[in-house]
């Protein structure tokens, strides 16, 4: 099949070149562009329900909003199926898959031989960040899911609009993002509710800047505007030209005096991002705002501060935990409708459930798989992994910048994971160097976000070990490189954080959520130089009073407080030899400085 230039709402020349080569390889039964109206939405949207791919909620309790079963071997990202493929495998580094670029592009190529049979080719333009940004990022995805044209919609911005951009003064850059669920369907075959193959591949091309993914429809291995080229693709852009490619939520703090802050922070998958993004402080006064809940882009002012930008459009977040006590804002950001949700229950009155939503679980529910569920199953109703799909926009959170393509300045970078023991509420670190050491050798326990044992601690540095699109040696040596890109470079003060520390008992210490207002608190304290701290050999800890718990004395008594900010040196002097065989994997291109801040690390430890 060739593309009818005559019919195709573009001029842009390699565009439509891509578009026909993609085409021809794939040979679907027809080629859609994707114009992102809301009137293709719900096209889209009644074909799906109509094929018994999606369900549409009650409008009563869900406007507009859709609810989708992935296969149940299809729910999560696929690290050991990604790969960067560099020319050189040392580009790629310990930490990723590699493959020779050729090879894998041969291989996929087979596979993608024919793949969209009997499905419609969907072209879907997308930008990264505000269309009107002076140097607007795009990409255009073709992909044989309507599925990920209508997540597109939500999560970019998508059609028309970002398309005529990509011709203004000129046909634009874009990065080719090219997926297939990997099902194609023979004259007379039936579909299947969820196609998608078991042989799976999420390939990245850094040097082409090209996306190649195939046999998975799930959000993060599929939705390629998001993982693949906010966080991969544009990691390598970033080490390239000199500025930050993040997993980071942005958030804007205004102080009971009426200070503004910028804060990110960068959290491995399913530990809290989009939490705190959406938080709704408890201490009183205080004000937050949401700007971004999982990537931010951050470049350099001419001043030498550093500019925070959320590239994205929506929100995909862990469904199970967001409830109105949790996380009232996102409770409210879904309720508006317009939402896709992904694995998590129905109720019969066709509505959505999931772990956390409500205190007291329904009678009655259908769970993710399909099948009658009580409380009394002893299953989860909702995968882990659950998540809903929404407009950034309708966040009652959300702050005025979200789409202003200058960004924010960042005034404090936040690092954290989820540790049940060793590692404290907050930490602040001495100065740039040394947020960089703490942010290399973040650790956290493993969540459902992707595939693989859950809750088994790995070293992933500054939350991005699945992510880094290169060398993670050379990726921590362009973090400390930073300061040195600007003449007058203003860096964010770097804290790390752990909202997730449990008693022996295994219960959480801290109550987060609303209440990690109080360690925003603190942490602006340091900022102004009022709050207290004592140094300790892993760095500045509030001490006992430091943090303000009005209101939470009773659950947060000394005691408790003492635990959640205990600095055990035994605890870490266990760390040592984890770390130490962290650096060693990360082999000859870790910086050197590293291993002389872990010596460090390991005297402040003995003194
Ligand atoms: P993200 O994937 O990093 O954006 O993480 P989320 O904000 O979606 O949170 C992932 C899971 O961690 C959800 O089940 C949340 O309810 C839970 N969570 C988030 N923040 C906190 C917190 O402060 N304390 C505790 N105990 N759980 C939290
Ligand atoms: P998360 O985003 O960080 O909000 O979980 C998806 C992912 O990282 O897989
Ligand atoms: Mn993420
Ligand atoms: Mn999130």
């Amino acid at each position: 099949m060739s593309v009818d230039t005559t019919q195709a709402p573009t001029t842009h020349k390699a565009l439509l070149e891509w578009v026909s080569e993609v085409a021809a390889l794939t040979e679907p039964d027809s080629i859609y562009w994707c114009d992102g109206s809301q009137e293709e939405y719900d096209r889209l949207g009644a074909e799906l329900v109509a094929a018994g791919t999606a369900i549409r909620l009650n409008e009563d309790k869900k406007k507009n909003s859709y609810y989708f079963a992935s296969d149940p071997d299809d729910v999560a990202r696929v690290e050991d199926r990604t790969f960067i493929c560099s020319q050189n495998e040392a580009d790629a580094g310990p930490t990723n898959n590699w493959r020779d670029p050729a090879e894998m592009k041969a291989t996929l190529t087979e596979l993608y031989r024919g793949c969209m049979h009997g499905r419609t080719m969907y072209v879907i333009p997308f930008c990264m960040g505000p269309i009107d940004a002076e140097d607007p990022t795009f990409g255009v995805e073709i992909s044989d899911s309507a599925y990920v044209a209508m997540s597109m919609r939500i999560m970019t911005r998508m059609g028309k609009a970002p398309l005529e951009a990509m011709t203004k003064g000129g046909d634009r850059a874009f990065v080719p993002c090219l997926h297939s669920v990997g099902y194609p369907l023979e004259p007379g075959q039936a579909d299947v509710a969820w196609p998608c193959n078991t042989e799976k591949y999420i390939v990245h091309f850094p040097e082409d800047r090209a996306i190649w993914s195939y046999g998975s429809g799930y959000g993060g291995n599929a939705l390629l505007g998001k993982k693949c080229y906010s966080l991969r693709i544009a990691s390598v852009m970033a080490r390239d030209e000199g500025w930050l490619a993040e997993h980071m939520l942005i958030l804007k703090l205004t102080s009971p005096a009426g200070k503004v802050y910028h804060i990110a922070g960068a959290f491995p998958s399913a530990c809290g991002k989009t939490n705190l993004a959406m938080i709704e402080p408890t201490l009183p006064g205080w004000k937050a705002e949401t700007l971004g809940d999982d990537i931010a882009w951050m470049r350099f002012d001419e001043e030498g501060y550093l500019r925070a930008v959320n590239p994205e459009n929506g929100f995909f977040g862990v469904a199970p935990g967001t409830g109105e006590s949790s996380n009232p804002n996102a409770m409210k950001t879904i309720n508006i409708g317009n939402s896709i949700f992904t694995n998590v229950a129905r109720t019969l009155d066709g509505d959505v459930w999931w772990e956390g939503m409500t205190d007291e679980k329904p009678a009655e529910l259908i769970d993710w798989k399909g099948n009658p569920w009580t409380p009394a199953s002893g299953t989860k109703a909702a995968h882990p992994n659950s998540r809903f799909t929404t407009p950034m926009e309708q966040a009652p959170t959300l702050g005025a910048e979200w789409n202003d393509g200058k960004g924010v300045r960042i005034d404090a970078i936040l690092f954290g994971g989820r540790r049940a023991t060793t590692v404290p509420l907050v930490t602040e670190t001495s100065d740039w160097a040394h947020g960089v050491f703490m942010g290399a050798t973040c650790s956290s326990e493993t969540t459902a976000a992707a595939t693989g044992a859950v809750g088994v601690v790995r070293r992933d540095p500054m939350a991005m070990l699945p992510f880094i699109g290169y060398n993670a040696g050379d990726y921590i040596q362009h973090w400390l490189d930073m300061p040195s890109l600007h003449e007058n470079a203003h860096m964010p003060k770097v804290f790390y954080v752990n909202w997730f520390r449990k008693s022996a008992d295994g219960k959480f210490l801290w109550p987060g959520f609303g209440d990690n207002s109080r360690v925003l608190a603190w942490i602006v304290g340091r900022l102004e130089g009022t709050a207290d701290a004592a140094r300790t050999p892993i760095g500045y800890v509030p001490t006992l009073d430091a943090i303000d718990r009005t209101g939470i004395e009773d659950e947060v008594d000394d005691a408790t407080m003492a635990e959640v900010l205990k600095v055990d040196t035994e605890e870490w002097q266990r760390e040592l030899p984890l770390i130490k065989e962290w650096f060693t994997k990360l082999g000859e291109r870790l910086p050197q400085q590293l291993w002389s801040d872990l010596d460090q690390l390991k005297a402040a430890l003995e003194a």
